[in-house]
């Protein structure tokens, strides 16, 4: 196996200084009854600080409570009681010398009205479509826009006053803000659709106007993903002079981080050339970049970890990237919700202590 120290040497991202490049990635967890984190939440943060992730990176978290959300036991950053559950979050992970940022959610489209509190409120998205081709809703109103553009900023100054490192936008998965990105879902002919100007306008409001309150200081992130939740071969950018169009207006407005969502990190986003989504991000707009998908969970991976197999080819490649400095921080997302150790073990090299991600782990938080 090549020396995974790369992923432990300390790295300043703009500014934003941490201790080493490994990031939990955004995980739902649906452990929040009342949509509020407890105390069980905050320990199992604070775990992932204690095992040296070098920033944690929060499940989503729903903007308002009515429209945002239709996944059970989401947490909000809204009402009084979620944001002190999030201030002992915060304050148990710095107590551990950890950093994290919350991740800001609209689940728009995708959100299930019948596990909703509110099953009758309106579904949100830039021109009511989940499926391409077929309009379920009537596209967002004006006004309907400016409230939600209103509450992303309203929830990521909410996450700065409490003490939370920064913040990540959750644009990635066909959710809301994904919903203006696509052409296959954002049909609008006003200023808010057509060319990219259009279609990342909703995400840019969002960040110019949070940069405006939250100040220089405050490291903004955005999650996108070419992938969609109705096509996992689908690509908002066809070519890498799309990606910079969708990229750049983001950079424009104010956008520190780009954490772009693969399935598998190791998968070339265009042909001829062997960068990945977060390496084209970096390339395109000069930002810090996160990657992900499928750290630690292939099967050779683990069975090399045990002394039974050559050495782990997805480790292999990941440090090769990072010493390329494709990219600047990798998320890693089921191998942490399995074992908050993750990253002292591999710091370590204690192969066989790993653990292998299976289902069993997202019923509780270990
Ligand atoms: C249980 C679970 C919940 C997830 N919830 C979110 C989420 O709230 N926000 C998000 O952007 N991605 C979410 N994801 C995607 C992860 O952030 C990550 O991109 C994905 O799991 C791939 O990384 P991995 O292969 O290391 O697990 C979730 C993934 C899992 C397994």
């Amino acid at each position: 196996m090549a020396d995974p120290r790369i992923l432990f040497d300390p790295v300043d991202l703009g500014g934003f200084a941490l201790k080493n490049r490994i990031a939990m990635a955004p995980m739902t967890r649906s452990f929040s009854p009342g949509n509020v984190p407890g105390e069980d939440v905050a320990a199992y943060y604070r775990r992932r600080a204690e095992g040296e992730v070098g920033l944690i990176l929060s499940e989503g978290v729903s903007t308002n409570t009515v429209t945002a959300t239709g996944t059970p036991n989401v947490p909000n950053i809204v009402t009084d009681e979620a944001k002190a559950g999030w201030k002992r979050v915060i304050d148990e992970v710095h107590g551990a010398g950890g950093k994290m940022g919350l991740q800001l959610w609209h689940e728009g489209p995708f959100r299930n009205p019948a596990k909703s509190q509110h099953p009758d409120a309106p579904s949100w998205s830039a021109s009511g479509i989940k499926v391409p081709g077929k309009a379920l809703w009537e596209p967002m109103s004006e006004a309907e826009i400016e409230t939600a553009i209103t509450e992303f900023v309203d929830a990521a100054v909410a996450a700065k006053d409490l003490g939370f490192d920064c913040v990540e936008f959750h644009g990635a998965h066909s959710y809301l803000i994904d919903s203006f990105f696509w052409d296959q879902t954002n049909l609008r002919t006003d200023k808010w659709g057509g060319g990219w100007e259009g279609r990342t306008r909703f995400a840019c409001e969002i960040i110019r106007r949070t940069r405006a309150i939250a100040g220089p200081g405050f490291p903004l992130i955005i999650r996108l993903s070419q992938w969609k939740q109705q096509d996992f071969g689908a690509k908002t950018a066809a070519t890498p002079q799309e990606m910079e169009q969708w990229l750049a207006p983001l950079v424009e407005a104010g956008i520190d981080i780009i954490h772009m969502s693969q399935r598998r990190f190791w998968e070339p986003t265009f042909e001829g050339s062997d960068l990945n989504d977060a390496g084209w991000a970096k390339k395109l707009t000069g930002k810090p970049a996160i990657s992900v998908g499928s750290v630690g969970l292939s099967g050779e991976f683990t069975a090399a970890y045990s002394g039974e197999a050559s050495e782990p080819a997805s480790l292999d490649r990941l440090i090769e990237k990072m010493e390329r400095h494709e990219f600047d921080l990798i998320a890693v997302g089921r191998a942490l919700l399995q074992d908050p150790d993750w990253a002292i073990k591999i710091r370590e090299q204690r192969r066989g202590d790993l653990k292998t991600f299976t289902k069993d782990a997202l019923a509780t938080l270990y």
